[in-house]
């Protein structure tokens, strides 16, 4: 199998690396030609070694070359990687790509363009780096009715908020100095902001539950708002706070209509995880993703999210996944149903306002007598059942005071806090977060 590789940038370089040197790699490894690698410079110094005349600035030859099986998109962006994809599927050529901001985007119009063409488009490397959990979810758990798909699906993200919770830092500081070490982009809002996340949450539960959708339906809030006191705070009451991702079936599965089968919850924002939950421990640069199906239970992937051989580990996989198909040769091209997405609905997505979460909200309020019981009064007003109620310290002249919620409502929490902010009594409302 020949291939041609757009970008030798992170991913690239450790793509190039592994197919250069298949020596104790599976046998199918040493079949895979890389054939052409296209940059954007050709004077760039390159950690791997490129023979002269297969380096070239001319990426629509690459897509267009008869002679070139599958061409790996690693140049990341939108265009012209977008355009790239198509056009090499338009050749008939099957594409694999780490770009999760382009599928998540474009998902509808590469899968059907690739679907009428018989090619795969395979994205092992778009999430969770070099975690195999695009063939799992694709493959090994089909069999499985999944419920959720919950994870730390950005290394840098979880980096600051390690830190964070190691050193009482605040995040600004931690996050000039995470960008410092190289852990954190110099423009960091994609992963900061929770979109990097939402696009990946949005490939994975399309996998999980079979359908598309539309990336402007997933709930994403970033960490900027997350402060040393909240962390401090979480952990006295046995918690950590991690970005989470979160897919979730809503309901309970009904046998006599596949439609109620489709209503998801999206979302991706700060959340407080229990020490005791196998996500409170994923630490540092890792990821983790945890799915929950039936008869499986739940299963837990961990690993290095992003990096240079771990990414070029998943794109590899691919490949091999791809060579597999062509040598076995059973089935038509791109009509393996284990390999091809083949969704054609969009997935309904609950509005926020009607999610069931439970919550964290730190108040700074006047330290006077009758102003806790106001506060459950209006909870209660709104039917929101308060799980604990603490005056934790001052913050210069007032009380703090910190309450987490039974299960409730968005919509009725967010209309019994927009009453407090009102409250004379009531200075500000420090923070919310949502608590797993
Ligand atoms: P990178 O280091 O910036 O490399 C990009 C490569 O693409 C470079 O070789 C660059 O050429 C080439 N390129 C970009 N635009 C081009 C253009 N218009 N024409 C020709 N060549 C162009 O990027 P990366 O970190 O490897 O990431 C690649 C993709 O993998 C992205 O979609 C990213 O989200 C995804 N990903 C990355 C990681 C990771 O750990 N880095 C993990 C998971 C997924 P020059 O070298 O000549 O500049
Ligand atoms: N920027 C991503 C992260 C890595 O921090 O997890 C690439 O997906």
């Amino acid at each position: 199998m020949r291939v041609g590789l757009l970008g030798l940038g992170t991913v690239g370089s450790g793509t190039a690396k592994i197919l250069l040197d298949p020596a104790h790699r599976h046998p199918l490894v040493g079949q895979i030609e890389l054939a052409k690698v296209g940059v954007r410079s050709l004077d760039k110094p390159r950690s791997v070694a490129i023979e002269g005349d297969c380096l070239t600035t001319d990426l629509e030859s690459i897509v267009a070359d008869p002679t070139i099986d599958a061409v790996v998109e690693v140049m990341g962006g939108l265009e012209p990687a977008r355009s790239l994809i198509l056009k090499a599927i338009a050749h008939g050529k099957h594409v694999v790509t780490a770009n999760k901001a382009v599928i998540a985007r474009y998902g509808d119009e590469i899968f059907t363009a690739a679907n009428q063409a018989g090619v795969y488009v395979l994205l092992e490397a778009a999430v969770a780096g070099g975690i195999p959990v695009i063939q799992p979810l694709k493959q090994a758990l089909g069999v499985n009715r999944i419920h959720a798909v919950t994870g730390i699906i950005n290394g840098t993200t979880n980096y600051i908020l390690t830190r964070m919770q190691r050193e009482g830092g605040d995040f600004e500081p931690i996050l000039a100095d995470a960008q410092r070490l190289g852990y954190a982009e110099a423009d960091p809002s994609a992963d900061v902001d929770g979109l990097d996340a939402a696009d990946k949450i949005a490939i994975l539960a399309s996998l999980a539950f079979g359908g598309r959708i539309k990336l402007s339906e997933v709930y994403s809030e970033g960490i900027r708002q997350v402060t040393a006191a909240d962390i401090a705070y979480a952990e006295r009451l046995g918690f950590v706070i991690k970005l989470l991702a979160i897919a979730r079936r809503e309901g309970e599965f009904d046998e006599s209509s596949d439609e109620a089968l489709d209503q998801l919850q999206l979302r991706v924002h700060p959340t407080l995880v229990p020490v005791s939950h196998p996500l409170a421990s994923v630490n540092d640069v890792y990821n983790a993703i945890l799915i929950e199906g039936d008869p499986i239970g739940q299963v837990m992937f961990f690993g290095p999210g992003a990096g240079e051989g771990p990414t070029a580990s998943a794109v590899v996989s691919d490949l091999l996944n791809l060579a597999a198909n062509v040598r076995a040769g059973t089935t038509p091209q791109g009509t393996n149903p284990l390999l091809a997405c083949s969704h054609q609905h969009y997935c309904k997505v609950s509005p926020m306002a009607d999610i069931v979460s439970r919550f964290y909200v730190r108040l700074l309020a006047e330290d006077a007598p009758g102003v806790i019981g106001k506060l459950g009064t209006c909870f209660g007003r709104h039917q929101v059942s308060l799980e604990s109620i603490v005056q934790i310290g001052q913050h210069e002249t007032r009380a703090e005071i910190v309450i987490v919620s039974h299960e409730v409502t968005e919509a009725k929490f967010q209309t019994a806090l927009d009453e407090l902010r009102d409250y004379a009594e009531i200075h500000s409302v420090a923070s919310v977060l949502r608590v797993l």
